[in-house]
């Protein structure tokens, strides 16, 4: 049993939001919150009161969400910023003044006493006025120790509630920042935050290292979101500080993965698949000899259960593929092919995978079908599709698809046509199912602009997710194949379990 001992303040809306390109609005903010809340974590820096309009309204929001987590506002040493976050009714400031020479010279303009005062004020400013108070020195890890102390001390006397060092730039190297952490815990009976970013890629081992140096609080975002590189990513801290050290938080493992979706979704930034913990990949096995090592016993090619962090094992088919992973799916599928069957198999895989391609769900189940002689109907066919577009006019589609002999026709806009075209397609099946687009990836397979398209698409009927492709020398055209390709084999697999809607 691990003890929770840790406190975690997850600031994907702040500074994961700080990411050029990103923005979530109020409603968005409200969610994710709520999905931290119930993921456990301690502290929710939602964002910074003084930005914008859109911004106090989310942080009122949360504020009035009724969330165990404290709802946390970012503010500089300036009155303006703790003022707005008292409009916002938020519980904390992270309190936040620049300390190395390089950022009070040509940043601030302020002499080292000047910033001690400013601290000083503004800290018993917030603390009179009800907010608990974190203090953080910005490139704290590039200022004196001796001044950081002196900063520090200056809180402790006002009466702050925390303090934080952040690693701006992200220069750290996990033995210093252990040294770092074991001096200011030893001077300092607050509790120590600490805030890591990903320039060098070590701020998961840097806040680990600040842990074992006495740290009591971790600043994290989902996904390792967070300006140029990143920030320390609250995935890969928190089960690290479980798995290897046994030191605990109040998160719950479990809800890790869904929570990381969630902010994949709404933040409209793709996980990297080899993202660990939370990645695609992180789980999946293509190798004929990590596939047959992992049905033997998983813990040959995995070092933890998948299902520790909400994950799923998956067996991925391209030109590594192994026999034992084709039987394994086959006996899955409930089937029982013959040797000559599996080697059939083996052979059409490893010949899609030498043309450098992965094997998508809609493409193993087609060669499972043909040489098990499985039948396979098509559901829905393209009977037309007109595609207007131009720079005058708002990219439109009209599709008209034969289910049955029966025709359905809907039309859709989008920011370009290939999003138009999708739209209209996601009408008429969602109309008549209930089966979702999740992810859409393109890419050439030659240069040029007669380029081969290939598209792969990942479609979920709420139980079952599949992947499938369309490759075609117009991007339109692999675009609806693909769309075809996967919700036909969702639609069959349906029928062949006996539970189709009866309009399809
Ligand atoms: O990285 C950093 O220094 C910060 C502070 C502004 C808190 O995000
Ligand atoms: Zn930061």
């Amino acid at each position: 049993m691990v003890k929770p001992v840790v406190r975690v303040l997850d600031t994907t809306l702040r500074d994961g939001e700080q990411m050029p390109g990103l923005a979530f609005n109020s409603e968005q903010k409200l969610e994710i919150a709520m999905a931290l809340d119930d993921l456990g974590v301690d502290i929710i820096e939602a964002g910074s009161a003084i930005i914008s309009e859109g911004e106090r309204d989310a942080l009122k929001k949360l504020s009035r969400a009724r969330l165990d987590a404290e709802i946390c506002s970012f503010a500089r040493g300036v009155k303006a910023d703790i003022d707005a976050a008292l409009e916002c009714g938020v519980d904390s400031v992270h309190l936040v003044l620049p300390t190395s020479d390089l950022h009070l010279r040509y940043k601030l303009r302020k002499s080292r006493s000047q910033l001690k005062e400013t601290a000083a004020e503004m800290a018993r400013y917030a603390l009179d006025h009800g907010l608990k108070v974190e203090l953080s020195a910005e490139d704290g890890t590039r200022t004196a120790p001796s001044f950081l102390k002196e900063f520090f001390s200056v809180g402790v006397e006002e009466g702050v509630h925390r303090l934080c060092v952040c690693d701006t730039v992200g220069v750290m190297t996990p033995e210093r920042m252990q040294e770092l952490f074991l001096d200011l815990t030893r001077t300092f009976k607050l509790p120590i935050a600490v805030h890591c970013h990903n320039d060098f890629g070590l701020a998961t081992a840097n806040t680990l290292a600040a842990v074992r140096g006495g740290a009591q609080e971790v600043h994290v975002t989902v996904n390792g979101l967070g300006e140029r590189a990143g920030n320390a990513s609250l995935e890969e801290v928190v089960l690290s500080l479980h798995h290897f050290y046994k030191v605990g938080t109040n998160v719950d493992l479990k809800k890790l993965y869904r929570v990381s979706r969630l902010v994949e979704r709404l933040a409209g930034l793709p996980i990297p698949p080899n993202k660990a913990v939370v990645g695609e990949n992180a789980f999946s096995h293509e190798s004929g000899i990590h596939t047959h090592g992992v049905l033997k016993h998983p813990l040959t090619y995995e070092p933890i259960s998948p299902e520790v962090v909400g994950q799923r094992r998956k067996f991925v088919f391209g030109k590594h593929v192994g026999t034992s992973a084709i039987r394994n799916e086959l006996r899955q599928m409930g089937l029982k092919p013959s040797e000559e069957q599996v080697k059939e198999i083996f052979n059409q895989v490893k010949r899609l995978g030498d043309r450098g391609k992965l094997v998508t769900d809609a493409e193993w189940r087609a060669i499972v079908d043909s040489v098990m002689g499985r039948s396979f109907e098509e559901i829905l066919k393209l009977k037309e599709l007109t595609v207007v577009s131009g720079n005058k006019i708002t990219p439109t589609a009209s599709v008209r698809l034969l289910v049955h002999e029966k025709e359905f026709t809907d039309s859709g806009v989008g920011v370009g046509p290939v999003d138009a075209t999708i739209n209209a397609i996601r009408k008429i099946v969602e109309g008549m199912s209930n089966i979702r687009l999740q992810e859409y990836h393109v890419d050439a397979i030659s240069g040029g602009t007669d380029a081969m398209v290939n598209v792969v698409v990942k479609l979920t009927d709420g139980k079952r997710i599949i992947t499938a492709r369309g490759a075609s020398g117009d991007i339109i055209m692999a675009s609806v194949q693909a769309m075809l390709n996967g919700v036909n084999r969702l639609l069959w697999d349906k029928r062949l379990k006996g539970n189709a809607k009866r309009k399809i």
